[in-house]
């Protein structure tokens, strides 16, 4: 029964965006509504400044510092909200990516002005193709953006889901009044930035009413207006889309300003999932079973020399965690226990005696773990859905030092267990490709060869458009493109066959050629 409580009331998600968009200052305005944090700006979050974007040393440092706020867990009403941080910097979108396969839904920022970016559509093609459940938060209405309409146009559009405005915003920039709410039918309005953090809501019954007037002045005929539109184009919210990730609830609001903010969390915390069921390649685990599983989703290595040590993040499934229990690493059919473990409370860190589904637990961790790694009592399960994503840039990776094979070898086989990059062998030639999404992990990698594994490496540069994970239902058809493609054959980390596209063109040539092949740009499908 207390499991069942413990479930019901958590709620794990990642805020998501573009950089600059607004994701700390939203972040951060959750925690001071939830009272995990007293003063803005307390929390360090893994944006990675901008000042710093072309030394990675100095990227790794403020990475290491972020570590602390990777998880944020606060209370709020009786709820155990877990917020997932994402790194703001493009390089790290992979961390990100496999951020989301641990979060039950996401918030997505966009800011107004810039409607959807690149950086958004990457990640929402991910919750997409997860059918994670997404709210819209559209931010700094307290600067002049695009017009409302276009805006729900351009999410529908770029980001393939239903719209369903929650709440609908007066004006913009320096004549924002504010916003009306549509399912509780009240008005907010906007005053002075120190004014919103407790803005008292007014109550309008009747759009007609002179009250409106008396408060948006001659904004209220645009309001009422809009409105009548808005009613007309776009439908109610319906909780078994949002759940089932076809229709997004947008909300209109200024972070910085603490604007919109409580009418966000307020309706996440009513509408959204309590920690989900997962899939392994076994069976279907339900987060009231019993005993405990997890996976490992994200493991942060710290860069200092002095402190060689690894957190592994681990998601709760099902069960209960409990400190000083041996749990089952069923890679390596090993039982471990942890002494330290490790939750997260907005800004600080506390070691954990239980955790339960929907938590993340930190696991100080010597080398036992790499990314997907599944712990259970003792039931031999694999997580699924923690895949590889194509990377985007790739390189062949050269041994720089003869008598260090061996150091080179255990070195790229760890980092890319940790996440770091993808490992590839060329079936053709056996040389070693190391493909990323970001030019960043090409240095760090080889930054961190030398000085945790006395190994050096020089890369030799490729031009690879992807990395296709293929299938077939026909052994011949997949003999036959892997005999006529065995230049561009590798093979990853897990033993798969990848077809190597050398550009978008070769690879719609190889797609027309070979219908029975099934191309995919990630490792599960
Ligand atoms: P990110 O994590 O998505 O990258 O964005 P972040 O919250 O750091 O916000 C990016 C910039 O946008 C910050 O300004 C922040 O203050 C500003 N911002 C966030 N929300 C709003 C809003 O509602 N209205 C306005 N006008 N600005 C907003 P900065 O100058 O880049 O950084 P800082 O010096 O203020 O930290």
């Amino acid at each position: 029964m207390e499991l069942e409580q413990e479930i019901r009331r958590r709620r794990t998600f990642a805020v998501i965006a573009h950089p600059d968009a607004g994701k700390t200052t939203l972040t951060e305005k959750l925690l001071l509504f939830g009272g995990a944090i007293h003063v803005a700006g307390a929390v360090k979050s893994n944006k990675i400044r901008k000042t710093a974007t072309s030394d990675f040393m100095e990227i790794e440092k403020q990475r290491g510092i972020s570590v602390a706020t990777s998880v944020m867990g606060f209370e709020y009403r009786g709820v155990k909200i877990n917020i997932l941080d994402t790194p703001g910097h493009q390089d790290f979108a992979e961390d990100t990516y496999r951020t989301l396969t641990a979060v039950d839904s996401v918030i997505v920022v966009i800011d107004s002005a810039k409607g959807v970016e690149p950086q958004t559509l990457k990640l929402m093609e991910v919750c997409r193709m997860r059918k994670t459940p997404v709210i819209v938060f559209v931010n700094k209405l307290d600067r002049t953006g695009q017009d409302p309409f276009d805006l729900m146009d351009e999410l529908e559009q770029q980001l393939h889901i239903h719209v369903c405005p929650m709440t609908w915003p007066i004006g913009s920039g320096s004549a924002f009044k504010g916003v009306y709410n549509l399912y509780e039918k009240n008005l907010q309005l906007f005053t002075s930035q120190e004014k919103q953090t407790i803005a008292d809501s007014i109550k309008i019954n009747d759009l007609y009413d002179n009250e409106l007037d008396n408060h948006l002045g001659e904004y209220a005929a645009k309001l009422r207006e809009n409105l009548e539109m808005v009613h007309g184009i776009y439908p109610n919210p319906q909780a078994d889309d949002y759940l089932t990730g076809k229709q997004a609830p947008v909300f209109f609001g200024s972070a910085l300003n603490n604007f919109g903010v409580r009418e966000l969390l307020d309706c996440f915390l009513d509408i959204a999932p309590t920690p989900k069921n997962f899939e392994t390649e076994e069976r279907t685990v339900h987060p009231e079973e019993p005993k405990l599983s997890g996976f490992i989703f994200k493991i942060h290595a710290n860069m200092d020399p002095n402190h060689r040590d690894r957190i592994a993040f681990l998601r709760i499934c099902s069960g209960q965690f409990k400190r000083n229990t041996n749990y089952l690493h069923v890679r390596l059919m090993k039982n471990l226990k942890f002494a330290n473990p490790t939750s997260f409370m907005a800004d600080k860190k506390l070691m954990v005696d239980e955790a339960y589904p929907g938590d993340i637990v930190g696991i100080y961790d010597t080398g036992n773990f790499k990314i997907g790694d599944t712990l259970t009592e003792g039931e031999q399960i694999h997580f699924r859905g923690i895949p590889s994503f194509s990377p985007e840039l790739f390189r062949y990776v050269e041994n720089a030092d003869p008598i260090r094979y061996k150091q080179l070898a255990k070195g790229l086989e760890q980092l890319t267990d940790e996440g770091v990059a993808q490992l590839f062998v060329n079936q053709s030639n056996n040389r070693k490709i190391i493909g990323t999404v970001g030019a960043l992990q090409f240095d760090v990698i080889q930054y961190r060869l030398e000085h945790e594994y006395g190994a050096a490496c020089t890369y030799q540069p490729m031009q690879l458009y992807k990395a296709c994970w293929i299938e077939s239902d026909s052994k011949t058809e997949m003999d036959d493109f892997k005999r006529r493609k065995w230049q561009f054959m590798a093979t990853d980390k897990e033993g798969r066959d990848v077809f190597m596209a050398e550009s978008q063109y070769a690879l719609a040539a190889s797609q027309e050629k070979f219908p029975g092949i099934r191309f995919h740009f990630t490792s599960e499908f």
